[in-house]
């Protein structure tokens, strides 16, 4: 029987990429599957939270009894938690948001020999850093978990993350690993919060992953 320690919380879970389009059939996207983020969102469902899925596009089917709300772009995604900030106690942030878009959104197939072959960026909102700017001067905010993604020195680049986006805590994926990260079932991730504690998981599923990162939430609320 799963014990329901966050029975009234409203947690809300981004996941997944995003999608930049180019032109109608062209776009930027990365490896993301959403598949940490899902099993974020079923587990905290499990145990009683009211969930809200943010979620980029993907083939994962949504878990029963989470509220799925389906965005395309950063963009859109930036709109989606920015509106529900107000509604929620505790705010994980798993998607794969690109960082750059495509300076313009080409109404028509871009034509072979029609560009010089280079692409304009810009870039996209971090949401989550804005969040962490957020909650400086606010009297009353969400506790903020954020997703490092790194291929070296994945310690020092997650904790200059948590600092520099005013984290309440974050999971470091070490990407480097063959055997964790994208697109697989399993995952290895490190826990640092905002207190200096370090949590260094092993090899364990996505669903038992975020079962110890709500445990670690659960310890900082
Ligand atoms: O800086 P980096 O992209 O590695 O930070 C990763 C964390 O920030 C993740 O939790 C991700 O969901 C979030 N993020 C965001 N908006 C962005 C980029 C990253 O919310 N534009």
């Amino acid at each position: 029987l799963t014990p329901q320690d966050l029975q009234g919380r409203n947690i809300l879970v981004t996941a997944g990429p995003t999608w930049e389009p180019l032109d109608p059939v062209r776009l930027l996207t990365n490896r993301s599957s959403g598949k940490m983020g899902y099993a974020l969102a079923a587990a905290a469902r499990r145990r009683g939270a009211n969930v809200t899925l943010v979620s980029g596009p993907g083939s994962i089917r949504p878990p029963a009894g989470v509220e799925l709300i389906p965005v395309v772009t950063a963009n859109e995604m930036h709109q989606a938690v920015c509106q529900r900030v107000d509604a929620t106690d505790i705010m994980i942030m798993a998607a794969a948001v690109s960082d750059y878009r495509p300076a313009r959104h080409e109404p028509h197939k871009i034509k072979k020999g029609a560009t010089d072959a280079s692409l304009a960026l810009v870039s996209n909102p971090d949401i989550l850093r804005e969040l962490g700017e957020r909650k400086k001067t606010a009297t009353c905010f969400p506790l903020l978990v954020g997703f490092a993604a790194e291929s070296e020195n994945h310690l020092e680049e997650g904790q200059r993350k948590l600092t520099s986006k005013n984290l309440d805590l974050i999971a470091i994926n070490d990407i480097g690993a063959e055997d964790a990260g994208f697109a697989v079932d399993n995952n290895r991730v490190t826990l640092l919060d905002r207190n200096g504690a370090v949590e260094e998981l092993p090899l364990l599923s996505k669903e038992e992953v975020a079962h110890r990162i709500l445990n670690n939430i659960l310890r900082l609320t």
